[in-house]
């Protein structure tokens, strides 16, 4: 079984998305158990602070490194061998081969922050820093919302039709999908394209080919 842990101030966040479709499915036939993990229960101070304005001036917070660093070593002492990973907008791209790459692991925590980012030296207790893309989101709790959402519907048994999975974007380094087209085959005076109708499943594979590669040139 799959193992994700998610280090967060806010655990009710994942409360919804958790609870519908693909990751309701696969939570409740066991192949995936996530465990919310509260940083602030990890603050020693009696007012809980998980926050400090940065030593040298300048807007906003920063998550204080004890309460963090605590609750990583938490996660570790549940799952040894659990593949620790800090959200943050100066990480490493997310990408599907890394959704795929966390698949082969025993699980995933997801270390989420808020305010104006994390104090530097907490990178030193993470195996590695991601990021979503080049736009700032007000936490990491979306960012790791997505990774996990990417990774969990790429676990074995998780799908349906295990093609589903091989057959998406970017599974093919840099190639997007075709376009796709279901009933009626007249829609507004937009047509289906003839060669899906076809029934040749060559020429409907050639045109495929051809769609996703037009596509992925233009959108590169
Ligand atoms: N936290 C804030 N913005 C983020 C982003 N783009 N990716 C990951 N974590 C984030």
């Amino acid at each position: 079984m799959f193992h994700a842990q998610i280090l967060t101030l806010f655990p009710e966040f994942f409360d919804s998305p958790l609870s519908c479709s693909i990751p309701k499915r696969a939570i409740q036939s066991g192949i995936v158990t996530v465990d919310t993990i509260q940083i602030r229960d990890f603050a020693t101070d009696k007012h809980h602070k998980v926050d400090d304005s940065p030593y040298g001036g300048g807007p906003g917070m920063l998550m204080k490194p004890e309460p963090v660093v605590a609750s990583i070593r938490a996660a570790r002492d549940k799952h040894p061998d659990t593949h620790v990973v800090m959200l943050t907008p100066s990480g490493a791209r997310f990408t599907q081969a890394k959704a795929l790459e966390f698949t082969e692991k025993s699980g995933i925590t997801l270390l989420c922050g808020r305010y104006e980012g994390f104090d530097e030296r907490i990178c030193d207790y993470v195996d590695e820093e991601l990021s979503l893309g080049d736009y700032v989101l007000s936490g990491g709790e979306p960012a790791a919302l997505c990774v996990l959402d990417a990774v969990i519907r790429l676990l074995p048994e998780v799908l349906g039709s295990p093609e589903s999975a091989v057959l998406d974007s970017f599974t093919e380094e840099g190639i997007l999908d075709w376009p796709h087209y279901t009933r009626p085959e007249l829609f507004e005076g937009k047509a289906v394209p003839e060669v899906l109708l076809s029934g040749n499943h060559a020429e409907i594979e050639k045109w495929r080919r051809a769609q996703a590669i037009k596509r992925s040139k233009k959108r590169a």
